[in-house]
């Protein structure tokens, strides 16, 4: 049989884009090394082309993933930089639109729910150019959240939609998304845990923090919410200043965060404490493994959820609500009111008087195989999918 190499073209843009896209691309190239008889599907092959937006543009918050993760350098980087939403999404559409048409994909695949996510749907739907979204399906049920915005809407222009876990297959279900287009796959962001474990085990990063393991606690905050406002900000501040008095604190800073921590005059008291670190964004490998010598982490983040789940360390996420509430109720998640300095503290010490297990959890699917079924997806949907136009054009020639 004559075989059939369909282009996928990925788009990046953010942080938390990087490890979810590395293993999904690694799948893609390891069918194309395959022998013809061991692949799931016969006559199909794969040519990629890796798009980076540039919506996070540093070496901490961009380059570095390339690198550690084995991510090919980008076929095409767009350099739309920061901006209001509007600036944002708009510039990713602006500039990916050309860059659509040359390269014509077979299928657009996008990941998460940052804005380049939406912007890169958004132009790819007009131009009549299949999508498939990774990580669909998740819902906070908050529409002040700008990434709620655009979890909805890409979903709403996606022909594949890949879910991390089964309550986002009903979360689709409910809003009318057929439930043939609905592929549970499991969470290709464990993919890459899995795939670096022995890289990650192998960092030094606590050694050189000075840090003893199983004795410090990891903090990370970027979300709108918590950081963009002073008074909010303050408070949080303040409440960090507290339980360093606990527990050592260390606390990696988003470009976002140490500039709303500057603007509201806030960083030098932090930076007094001395049990609590202020440190630049950590790579992958670095950042993994001081979680997962943490006593315990607190976050806003989505991801961190799910790793500190498969990592069986404990995670008090400071936010109203999670799109991911599985890590809650099959993992070591729990939330708590940001606003709320006692229950804060409360939820660290109830933490810190617990014996540690360590016990890894694993939600259905969470098993380091995840890219793997959704490359062969994909290939069984291309394929579908070409037979049935080629059966369309016979149709019509008859
Ligand atoms: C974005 C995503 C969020 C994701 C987060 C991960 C949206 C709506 N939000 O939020 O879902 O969890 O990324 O990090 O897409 N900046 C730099 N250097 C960079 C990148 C950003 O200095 O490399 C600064 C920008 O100037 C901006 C701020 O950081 O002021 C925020 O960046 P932006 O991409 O707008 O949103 P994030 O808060 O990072």
């Amino acid at each position: 049989m004559a075989t059939r190499t369909f282009k996928l073209l990925h788009v990046v843009g953010t942080r938390p884009n990087f490890m979810k896209v590395a293993p999904i691309m690694a799948a893609a190239r390891c069918w194309n090394e395959a022998p013809a008889p061991e692949r799931a599907v016969s006559g199909v092959a794969f040519r990629q082309v890796l798009v980076h937006t540039g919506q996070h543009y540093d070496q901490t918050m961009s380059e570095v993933f390339f690198d550690e993760l084995g991510l090919p350098q980008p076929d095409h980087y767009l350099g739309v930089g920061s901006g209001s939403h509007a600036e944002q999404t708009a510039r990713v559409m602006l500039a990916i639109e050309p860059t659509l048409v040359a390269e014509a994909p077979d299928l657009l695949l996008v990941v998460g729910d940052v804005n380049s996510t939406l912007a890169a749907a958004l132009v790819a739907h007009k131009l009549g150019i299949a999508i498939a979204h990774v990580e669909a399906g998740l819902r906070s049920q908050d529409r002040g959240m700008p990434e709620e915005t655009n979890r909805l809407l890409t979903d709403q222009l996606s022909d594949m939609l890949f879910t991390t876990c089964r309550d986002a297959d009903k979360n689709l279900l409910r809003e009318g998304i057929p439930s043939r287009r609905i592929h549970f796959v499991g969470n290709p962001m464990i993919d890459s845990l899995e795939a670096h474990r022995s890289k990650i085990d192998a960092s030094t990063i606590v050694m050189e923090l000075g840090l003893i393991p199983g004795g410090y606690a990891v903090i990370t905050l970027h979300r709108p919410s918590n950081v963009d406002e002073p008074e909010g900000l303050r408070r949080l501040a303040r409440t960090l200043r507290r339980l360093a008095d606990r527990i050592p604190l260390v606390f990696p800073l988003h470009a976002r965060t140490r500039a709303r921590l500057a603007e509201f005059g806030l960083i030098e008291g932090l930076e007094r404490e001395t049990s609590l670190r202020l440190i630049e964004p950590l790579g992958y490998l670095d950042f993994v493994a001081l979680m997962q010598d943490a006593r315990l982490v607190l976050t806003d983040s989505g991801g961190i959820q799910e790793e500190t789940t498969v990592l069986g360390v404990p995670c008090l996420t400071l936010r109203h609500n999670t799109e991911r509430p599985v890590t809650i109720s099959d993992g070591t998640n729990r939330l708590v009111d940001p606003d709320d300095s006692a229950a804060i503290q409360g939820a660290v010490a109830t933490v810190l008087s617990t014996p540690s297990t360590r016990e890894q959890h694993r939600p259905e699917g969470w098993d380091g195989r995840a890219s793997e079924r959704i490359v062969v997806d994909i290939a069984r949907w291309l394929a579908d999918d070409c037979a049935e136009s080629l059966g369309d054009k016979s149709m019509q020639e008859v």
